[in-house]
């Protein structure tokens, strides 16, 4: 499969699994700071096209977040496109199969969980042998789930953001408006309405609702989000939710959340920077839990050591781009796109 003409990457692959009639996409957006790490996202897709799109714009969202951090590794993304309803042994068969596919990389892309899949199918994964998985149960020797650490680091870009916005990092007081209770949005609204936040929280499951509303959020309706006024919105669903329209619309002074391309494009961008809203780049905001990831199983560290690393970084590379984004009188969105390539352009050929 060659790469189309829009997506700078390197490689990726488009394979439909037989048994399950998935498709499994996975696209290697850059190994030129080190091995290619990004998380398994599995859901329905309106067709093949639109999993391998998804793949590789989600890949090079991979590629970002670990070079504005400045961590040693590079960027890719694995998409099973599932049919509906896919029963567990189903599940398991075409998990088996993605693995056996990893481990015929030789590691140039490792992977880890996303939207749609959890440690117990890190565990899956790693039976075939593919080594190098992230996420996986602390029972079968992994750091478990990853949303934790993607939530320490949206609260440390929400204060940077903040900071940007009010001249104060402190969310106490805020109100933030979480969309998504997921594996990110329920551990950030329950940090945020523990640190004085008031928390307003979005979410059709209702089962994921209920948990935050006792972790102290209030409700709103998931069709309200975009009218609903609060200090902070913090996206942490699935991507695309600001396109042009909503980027006129939303009522709030900073936009920073977890979910992975949240924004439609660079017009929307554009917009949020021109009505005064401060945005913090997704790719910068999202990155705890992958950079944490990497720490605890590639590098040995401690959790409360990745947790630390990942507040400060996000926290500084954010001001960082903040800082660029006014000096060149751009959106964040854009300096940050700028300074990802700086450091990528810097960085030696792979040795590795
Ligand atoms: N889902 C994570 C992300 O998008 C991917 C990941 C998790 C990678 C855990 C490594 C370890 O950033």
């Amino acid at each position: 499969m060659t790469a189309a003409p829009d997506w700078d990457g390197e490689e990726c692959l488009l394979e439909r699994d037989g048994p399950t009639g998935a498709w499994i996409a996975i696209a290697i957006h850059s190994t030129r700071l080190g091995p290619a790490v990004g998380g398994t996202r599995m859901r329905e897709y309106p067709d093949a096209r639109a999993a391998l799109a998804d793949a590789r714009a989600l890949a090079a969202a991979m590629t970002l977040k670990f070079a504005l951090p400045g961590l040693p590794w590079g960027g890719g993304k694995g998409v099973l496109a599932v049919p509906p309803g896919l029963a567990p042994e189903a599940r398991r068969g075409l998990l088996l199969r993605y693995g056996e596919r990893l481990a015929a990389l030789g590691g140039r892309f490792r992977t880890g969980p996303d939207v749609g899949t959890g440690s117990v199918d890190m565990d899956v994964i790693a039976e075939t042998g593919a080594p190098w998985v992230f996420g996986r149960t602390p029972a079968a020797g992994g750091a478990g789930p990853s949303g934790p650490a993607t939530a320490v680091g949206v609260f440390a870009a929400i204060g940077a953001a903040c900071e940007e916005a009010f001249g104060d990092a402190s969310p106490a007081g805020r109100t933030v408006l979480v969309q998504g209770a997921g594996s990110v949005g329920l551990p950030l609204a329950a940090a945020l309405a523990r640190a004085g936040a008031e928390v307003l929280v979005a979410d059709p499951d209702p089962g994921a609702l209920a948990r935050a509303v006792a972790a102290g959020a209030r409700p709103v309706a998931p069709e309200a989000v975009a009218d609903t006024p609060a200090d902070v919105f913090s996206p942490c669903a699935l991507g695309a939710v600001i396109g042009p329209a909503e980027a006129e619309r939303l009522r709030c002074r900073v936009v920073a959340g977890g979910a992975n391309n949240p924004l439609t494009g660079p017009e929307a961008a554009a917009i949020l920077a021109r009505r005064g809203i401060v945005y913090a780049p997704d790719f910068v905001a999202s990155a705890g839990g992958a950079m944490a990831g990497v720490r605890m199983e590639a590098d040995g560290w401690d959790r409360a050591r990745a947790e630390a690393e990942v507040a400060g970084r996000i926290g500084s590379t954010l001001r960082e781009v903040f800082r660029d984004a006014r000096r060149l009188g751009a959106d964040p969105d854009t300096a940050a796109r700028r300074l990802a390539r700086e450091r990528l352009e810097a960085a030696p050929p792979p040795d590795r």
